[in-house]
């Protein structure tokens, strides 16, 4: 009752107690807001929609039972919630200006400062809002592919993925081959494993499951994987298993790189139709230039059928052994038929490259000084340098 024998002897427009601290707080935050109007006129006009509607039904909770027994200036009782609702435009706010004129002039001063605070808390919310949606960044997938054996394609999987991580790179490795070298190389036994990509490949098991941390994040490899591809072959969109699993963590990596089995099976078909690049390693002392046909053959079916993105990244020619005229030939004759598809670095024949896997290291951590490291340390800037052109 004093409420009300307090509004009577002042009609509207409303008056503000101006030095009360809590409506000039409100003020310094409406003046933050620049678009908005000014205070005063605010009394004489109605609301703006948008923004303070939908601020009002959080506000009224705050405000408890005054938010629907004392509506704003030239709103109706029953509208506030309703636009809360339906939003925003003037139009919604100027047909409920036709409410009785006594409505009007009966609650003017006690709705002010929930007003006021309305709309500048919620447009201090929105740029948070939209600050929230940064594009994810997907990791470059990297087959390593040759169905010939004994080319190094483990070992430059691994040396070239290391020398990724060491310039800062989030990797992870896929041991895609059922022999499980590339799980051995990093120390662990396929033969021990418990959950691998079998179970991703063959059961859907999210991939994160069978990833180990290692000197990279590796994907491993079970005895079991053998089975794989004959498991894979009754099932529906059996090629696309591989690329299906690893968007799962395309965003917690810059690169995957995926080592394959000296085969052209649905493996290997499963690491093309999931990679953007291929790296071929070529043994230059045994060059088959008819197993490069038949691979190059693969990769245009994958691309005519599952994945035209795909491309060769480079033929990276291996175990070089300089000294021997039939190398330097072997290269050439590479240079001659695939151009610039021929990576510039080279990687030599050296022990190192056998010793490190016994030790479950990488060169670059077994004998981080050495020039074996150098050769994948070179490799790294030229596919990243290609990466940024
Ligand atoms: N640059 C090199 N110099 C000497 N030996 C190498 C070199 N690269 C790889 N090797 C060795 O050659 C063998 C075959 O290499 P690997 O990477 O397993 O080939 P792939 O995976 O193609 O079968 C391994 O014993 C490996 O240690
Ligand atoms: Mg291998």
């Amino acid at each position: 009752m004093g409420f009300l024998s307090r509004k009577k002897p002042k009609p509207a427009p409303l008056e503000i107690d101006e030095e009360h601290p809590i409506v000039e707080e409100l003020q310094r935050m409406e003046e933050a807001v620049p678009e908005r109007p000014a205070a005063d006129s605010r009394t004489e006009e109605p609301r703006p929609a948008g923004p303070v509607v939908e601020d009002d039904s959080s506000s009224s909770q705050a405000a408890g039972e005054e938010s629907s027994s004392t509506p704003p200036v030239g709103e109706a009782p029953a509208s506030s919630g309703q636009a809360a609702v339906q939003g925003t435009d003037s139009a919604s706010v100027e047909d409920t200006d036709s409410s009785p004129a006594e409505v009007a002039e009966e609650e003017p001063t006690r709705l002010m400062p929930r007003d006021l605070i309305a709309p500048s808390r919620n447009d201090a919310f929105e740029p948070e809002a939209s600050e929230g949606e940064a594009p994810a960044k997907h990791a470059e997938v990297i087959a390593f592919a040759n169905q010939k054996g004994g080319v190094a394609k483990t070992t430059t999987t691994l040396n070239l993925a290391v020398a990724f991580a060491e310039s800062g790179h989030r990797v992870l490795c896929v041991d895609l081959d059922p022999q499980g070298n590339l799980t051995m190389s990093q120390g662990i036994d396929p033969d021990k494993v418990e959950k691998s990509l079998y179970d991703v490949l063959v059961n859907d098991m999210p991939i994160r499951e069978i990833i180990q941390k290692r000197e990279i994040d590796i994907a491993v490899a079970s005895i079991d994987l053998a089975g794989a591809e004959i498991a894979m072959s009754t099932k529906i969109g059996r090629e696309r298993s591989l690329e299906k699993a690893l968007k799962e963590v395309a965003g917690d990596y810059d690169f995957v790189c995926i080592d394959t089995p000296p085969s052209l099976g649905l493996l290997t078909i499963n690491a093309l139709t999931a990679a953007s690049k291929v790296i071929v390693p070529v043994q230059c002392e045994y060059l088959s230039m008819r197993g490069l046909v038949q691979l190059q053959n693969t990769l245009r079916m994958i691309q005519e059928n599952l994945n035209p993105d795909v491309k060769i990244e480079g033929i990276l020619p291996t175990m070089l052994d300089s000294r021997t005229v039939h190398a330097k030939e072997a290269v050439e004759i590479l240079e001659e038929n695939f151009g610039d598809l021929v990576f510039r670095s080279r990687i030599k024949k050296a022990i190192k490259f056998a010793e490190a896997p016994v030790k479950g290291a990488s060169v670059l951590k077994y004998d981080s000084g050495s020039s074996a490291a150098n050769y994948y340390r070179e490799l790294a800037k030229e596919v990243l340098a290609n990466e940024s052109s």
